[in-house]
């Protein structure tokens, strides 16, 4: 049997009499889009991610795109963010009109590197988007610090973090908002598109809010140009249902992580660093391997799934063109594109699977 990168039937078929009444209740309720699954899935996530407010989306873009319109990003601004991240996060500065200014990636943890920020500042720019890339917290604490003495905003992408901490602090309640994405193979995945906001403000919660519907929080009254990023029912009433498994998955995957630390050493791969002051949620495993694609090719060989978190940084790619990037501009960023391999992980991995993958990459190792 072939060793699948994920495995999103194992996860519905463990809960499915809990997932499936809901989802017949919903229907019957005909609450579609919005509506009181939604309320209290949200009610569920806020203190999930310790904090005051969340507001359900249709996307982790639209979460973004909605967090840096409620801090006020506008046309001309500047956002800095890091370019080895999935296109979304640059995206959805560009929907603002904004410009990404990137900086690079600390090679240990892939997430920004905080020394880079400051260089990084001019007159326009208006916020800061770590990324919480594949489940660990990026370093949160000196980006405050910046972002508090230059008068600028943070949001955090905590697309791939459900659950993740940084000091004892969630994710998601440390900037002054953050994104999720519930995309079906995330952490958290609804069985469709779907994200939220988080944020301590009654304030900006209260922004997203309306921006998510129409720019109304009165039917036909539009204060604000707004947009139609709601999330459906049908999404709540999953979701709402997850919350009672996300952690028991969230340590699963963390298990995973661990067998894979431990099977994998003395294999040519480096196993990723975890830091001793975050909780790591894996929602990706990147071994790094000079020979990244002839791994991928043997793996394959050997019926075993694996993928790349992302092999071109977003300065690289054609979309963003415009901001007149090339070859070298980020070298940490394109050495990671280059050298990443994503391992399989989800919480139901069978361990026969898991050493399967070690067999295969210490075979592998050895030629
Ligand atoms: C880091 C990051 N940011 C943003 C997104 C966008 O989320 P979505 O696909 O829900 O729009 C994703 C998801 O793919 C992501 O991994």
């Amino acid at each position: 049997m072939n060793v699948p990168y994920a495995d999103l039937r194992a996860q519905y078929h463990s809960i499915k009499p809990e997932i499936d009444e809901a989802v017949l209740q919903l229907l019957d309720s005909t609450q579609f889009v919005l509506g009181s699954r939604v309320a209290a899935f949200e009610d569920l996530f806020a203190p999930y991610c310790h904090a005051a407010h969340a507001a359900g989306s249709s996307s982790g873009t639209s979460a973004l795109h909605l967090a840096l319109l409620a801090l006020g990003v506008g046309p001309g601004d500047e956002v800095i963010t890091t370019p080895h991240t999935f296109i979304a996060t640059a995206a959805a500065i560009g929907y603002c009109g904004a410009h990404p200014v990137f900086v690079d990636i600390d090679p240990v943890s892939f997430n920004i590197d905080v020394s880079k920020i400051e260089p990084a500042i001019t007159p326009n720019t208006k916020a800061i988007v770590p990324v919480h890339l594949y489940g660990q917290p990026a370093d949160m604490d000196p980006i405050l610090e910046i972002a508090t003495r230059r008068g600028l905003g943070v949001v955090e992408d905590a697309a791939q973090a459900h659950g993740a901490e940084y000091r004892g602090r969630r994710v998601g309640s440390i900037g002054d908002l953050g994104c999720f994405s519930f995309y079906p193979g995330k952490n958290l995945g609804a069985y469709g598109e779907g994200g939220a906001v988080t944020t301590n403000s009654a304030e900006l919660d209260e922004a997203v809010r309306v921006l998510r519907d129409w720019g109304a929080r009165e039917k036909h009254h539009h204060e604000v140009k707004g947009f139609n990023y709601r999330l459906e029912g049908i999404q709540g009433a999953v979701l709402a249902v997850k919350m009672a498994h996300i952690e028991r998955w969230t340590e699963a995957r963390r298990v995973v992580a661990a067998r894979y630390d431990e099977s994998l050493a003395g294999s040519a791969v480096v196993t990723p660093h975890a830091l001793p002051d975050r909780r790591h949620v894996y929602h990706v495993y990147s071994v790094r391997s000079d020979d990244r694609d002839a791994l991928a090719a043997h793996l394959s060989a050997d019926g075993i799934a694996s993928g790349i978190h992302y092999p071109t940084p977003v300065h690289l790619q054609p979309a963003f063109a415009e901001l007149g990037h090339g070859r070298g501009d980020f070298p940490e960023a394109e050495a990671a594109a280059a050298s990443i391999l994503s391992l399989p992980m989800y919480p139901e991995m069978p361990v026969e699977f898991q050493e399967r993958v070690a067999e295969s990459i210490h075979a592998w190792s050895a030629k």
